[in-house]
């Protein structure tokens, strides 16, 4: 049954470093949506992907010492990777970097400049180069970026503007025509009082004082301001301005935009007013969900093992990670991750409320029957109200779904679950067991929960990808009794083929020693395995290609406009060498000036913001490089000479 079409979307990823728990949860619950909508029957096209340019990439990438295409390439196989461990189940994966998006971009700038809504004048202002937004001074939270609280910086160029200010009246009216547009509705409320009503200023919409990022076509010292670029996404994604655009055609409007608080006015402001400008219809919602903060904070980088959804999918096992992302916290509020609490959800909700309902279930059926529950029933108290309870779940679950409720659609079931191991409890299968003539009652209570069990594991479906599964071969239910509309019919489990005992679906786990094993993660030696594996070896020969050479720096100056740059020029006997190194947050010129540091002298040249580097110069420095310290040569050693 063809329903329709479902458009849904999380925001396209910066790949900056490793992507953390907090990461995963837009993109869990965007995929159990679109699970969801493919179960009822809608073509569903569900995008997700990676906002490749930027500031914040070309300096990360400058300060590898890499180009920052190939900076970004393996951070994005890091997380493609990551998302096929997740089994999210997205249609399309776009780069921005990706041609195609490229071209589309350009053509978007260019239609908006060609109709007046982008012109040309001068910026000045300032901006914060993490967020990778511009901030006008009274917006400026004691001086700092009002969203990070990071140093901004002033900034004074020749820019093209957007003109957000003529779309005012517009976007107001549309959010009141469009209650839902922005959900929830608290968010609705802050960006209409906070930002909207006061007064939008026109936006500026490119850049010159660095170049990655998607150039303007028609005047290519400029680049398109990364937001402008990263939004677009939604729709060259499905072909915009393309030779092939039927997908754009048949998904766009968007039926949901899911992201972060943070990133919310985005969305709802610049978004909207772009397609407007563009004649385009508007996405029918935008929805803002919670941060996921850990007990002490913010989530980073920097907690590891805690937060790395790979380690946590690997020592808990996936469905139980995304049954506490989409269960633990109302999609839209703020949550605390903690381990302790997922443990405690994996053992309550998980271990003991389904995985004991399974278990006991398959075990009473193959202890009294052999496996297969027999045809001669007998109804009894109190099968009504289970019923009653398990065949009305489907619908109150749909509902809340179509609310991205998936909390409270969770907790439907798991009632469902709770009033099924009740029932249990009252029919009390092991006393009918004893009597013979009452085999007919405990077969129709064994029938029951079977049926029950049925009904659940087409329910979790969207939220858990390993777990129906699991349930269907141990209850050996049909093919055909596996639907999602096979949930609101009472009767399906057909149970001709014997059940089989299959391992525990989801183990008890150990509390206090999980914590304590963690506890040992998170100490001092968690910093070796958060060191980098020994990369292949290689052949005496291809170490002897490299010309490692003692230089002395005679010079050093700053890089304009680059707060991590340094050029240095140096003395490596045949000749003076310029190199370019990002240690300026380490060292100040006049310090290095003297020093006698390794140059890998025959690197090819590569230009740093413009400027040609003729070699590198080794430093040692930990993960995100914090501490950074240049590998120096006593000064009895001359210049020139070789390292081997
Ligand atoms: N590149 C922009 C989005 C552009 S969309 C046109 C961006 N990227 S991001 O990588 O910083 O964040 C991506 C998403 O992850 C955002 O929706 C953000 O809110 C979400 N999260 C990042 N940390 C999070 C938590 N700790 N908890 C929940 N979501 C969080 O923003």
């Amino acid at each position: 049954m063809n329903r329709g079409k479902y458009y849904i979307t999380t925001p396209i990823y910066y790949p900056s470093g490793k992507l953390h728990i907090g990461h995963s949860y837009t993109t869990v619950a965007a995929d159990a949506m679109a699970r969801y909508k493919r179960l009822q029957g809608y073509d569903v096209m569900f995008l997700t992907g990676t906002d490749e340019h930027g500031q914040k990439i070309q300096r990360l990438a400058e300060e590898n010492g890499v180009s920052p295409k190939k900076y970004v390439d393996d951070i994005v196989d890091g997380i493609k990777k990551l998302w096929s461990l997740m089994k999210i189940t997205n249609d399309k994966f776009i780069r921005t970097t990706d041609d195609y998006h490229v071209a589309s971009v350009q053509k978007i700038f260019r239609k908006l400049y060609d109709k007046g809504d982008i012109y040309k004048s001068e910026y000045e202002g300032w901006y914060c180069t993490p967020c990778e937004s511009f901030w006008t001074e009274t917006q400026l939270k004691d001086g700092k970026c009002p969203d990070c609280g990071r140093e901004v910086e002033l900034t004074r160029e020749e820019s093209y503007f957007f003109r957000l200010s003529k779309y005012q009246d517009r976007l107001i009216k549309h959010l009141e025509e469009n209650p839902d547009f922005i959900q929830p509705v608290s968010r609705k409320i802050e960006m209409k009082n906070n930002f909207i009503k006061p007064g939008l200023e026109d936006l500026c919409v490119s850049r010159t004082s660095f170049n990655w990022g998607v150039p303007v076509s028609f005047d290519d010292e400029h680049v398109v301001y990364v937001w402008i670029d990263a939004l677009s996404n939604y729709i060259t994604a499905l072909g915009y301005m393309s030779d092939n655009d039927e997908d754009f055609r048949r998904f766009w409007p968007a039926d949901v935009h899911l992201v972060g608080k943070e990133i919310v006015r985005f969305h709802t402001i610049i978004w909207p007013a772009m397609l407007m400008a563009l004649d385009l219809p508007l996405p029918k919602q935008v929805y803002g969900h919670g941060w996921l903060v850990l007990d002490g904070g913010k989530m980073s980088k920097s907690k590891g093992n805690v937060v790395d959804p790979v380690v946590l999918v690997d020592k808990y096992g996936l469905d139980a990670i995304r049954y506490f992302l989409l269960r633990e916290v109302p999609f839209g509020s703020d949550g605390v991750f903690s381990n302790e609490a997922l443990i405690n959800r994996i053992n309550s909700d998980l271990a003991n409320d389904l995985g004991n309902l399974v278990s006991r279930t398959v075990a009473m059926i193959r202890k009294y029957f052999n496996g297969i529950i027999p045809e001669n029933r007998v109804k009894g108290d109190p099968d009504d109200d289970l019923i009653t309870t398990v065949i009305e779940t489907p619908g109150k679950v749909e509902d809340l779904l179509d609310k991205l409720q998936f909390s409270t659609a969770l907790q439907e079931i798991w009632k469902t679950i709770s009033r099924t191991n009740k029932y249990i409890d009252e029919t009390m299968p092991w006393v009918l067991a004893k009597e013979e003539e009452k085999k007919p009652r405990l077969a129709q209570v064994l029938y029951n929960l079977a049926e029950s069990i049925r009904i659940i594991s087409i329910l979790i479906q969207p939220f858990m990808p390993e777990t129906p599964e699991k349930i269907w071969e141990q209850l050996s239910i049909c093919q055909s009794c596996r639907s999602w509309e096979s949930a609101r019919e009472w009767g399906r489990y057909s149970g001709d083929v014997p059940v089989k005992p299959g391992q525990v679906i989801f183990p008890r786990i150990d509390l206090e020693k999980e914590l304590k094993e963690l506890e040992k993660d998170t100490s001092d030696d968690s910093v070796k395995k958060d060191l980098p594996e020994i990369k292949p070896q290689v052949e005496i020969d291809d170490f002897a290609k490299l010309d490692l050479r003692v230089a002395r720096v005679i010079s050093c100056e700053k890089v304009p406009k680059s707060n991590k740059l340094l050029k240095l020029q140096l003395d490596i006997g045949l000749e003076v060498r310029q190199v370019v190194s990002g240690i300026a947050k380490h060292y100040s010129p006049e310090e290095l000036v003297g020093k006698k540091v390794i140059m890998i002298a025959n690197l090819k040249p590569a230009k740093l913001m413009g400027i040609e580097s003729q070699g590198m110069i080794l430093a040692a420095s930990d993960k995100g490089d914090k501490n950074l310290v240049l590998a120096t040569v006593d000064n009895d050693i001359p210049v020139g000479n070789i390292i081997s």
